[in-house]
């Protein structure tokens, strides 16, 4: 292995641990699927990987947005202390609501605000838009690869939120986590009598992973991966 295999530009996702698990954080310009339990930190995470984005590491965002109006996005995050309002009146963070519309519309969209405030980060939550696209699996995926080919283009890290049931294990893989260049799982499971939050990554081009389950803490600080402690041992 070459030394420097996996030493790509990468995008900090702000969130604390993860980055360590994945080489210091997503290849520029990659499009991760986040796959969850419903109320698992889906929508949480992202708009943490946006605010972190702009506080931390001065990229600008965009969230594209299908069930949530803009209002209740900012007052939502205000719970985790997090001004974004400010960062759309500077012209930082754009969020974007979206009515179900054709997709070639929905990627213009996409292109066009990325491309107003030079974003670096984007993100689509909840990304179960695309199967009400189209009836077609295979139109789906050539339009899911269409739209990470234009990001890629332009140079945006994004992030398209999936909402799944872990337990049944057949469904774990829709088709965008086939076409997406990462995969991360949000997990908030039953163990025993107890619910237990925990974060894996299945996959990352180009990128060593950690191969193990980490827990995650959610508090008012938002989102935690909990990198030297184990899922299980305060089970036992
Ligand atoms: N201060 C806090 N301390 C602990 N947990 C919190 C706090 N604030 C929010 N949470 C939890 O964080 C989770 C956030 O869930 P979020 O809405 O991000 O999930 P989601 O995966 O997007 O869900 P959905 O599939 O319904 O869209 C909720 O389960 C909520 O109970
Ligand atoms: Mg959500």
């Amino acid at each position: 292995m070459k030394k420097d295999q996996f030493d790509f530009p990468r995008t900090k996702t702000g969130v604390p641990g993860l980055d360590e698990m994945i080489s210091g954080g997503i290849p520029k310009g990659n499009l991760v699927v986040l796959s969850g339990d419903p109320g698992s930190g889906k929508t949480l995470f992202c708009w943490q990987y946006l605010y972190k984005g702009i506080t931390d590491f001065n990229e600008n965002g965009v969230l594209i947005s299908l069930e949530e109006p803009e209002g209740s996005i900012i007052e939502g995050a205000k719970e985790f202390g997090w001004d974004m309002q400010k960062f759309v009146d500077q012209g930082k963070l754009r969020i974007v609501p979206i009515e179900l519309y054709d997709f070639e519309r929905l990627k213009n969209t996409v292109e066009e605000n990325i491309q107003a405030i030079s974003a670096q980060r984007c993100v689509i939550d909840p990304g179960v838009i695309f199967r009400l696209f189209f009836e077609r699996e295979l139109d789906a995926r050539k339009k899911i690869v269409s739209l990470g080919k234009m990001l890629k283009k332009i140079n945006c890290t994004s992030i398209v939120t999936n909402e799944i049931t872990l337990d049944r294990e057949r469904s774990l893989f829709g088709l965008e986590e086939y076409v997406a260049d990462g995969v991360i799982l949000l997990y908030h499971t039953k163990i025993r009598n107890k619910f237990v939050r925990s974060i894996a990554v299945i996959k990352m081009r180009n990128t060593s992973i950690a191969e193990e389950l980490k827990p995650i803490k959610i508090d008012k600080n938002g989102l935690n991966v909990l990198i030297n402690a184990k899922v299980f041992e305060d089970l036992k």
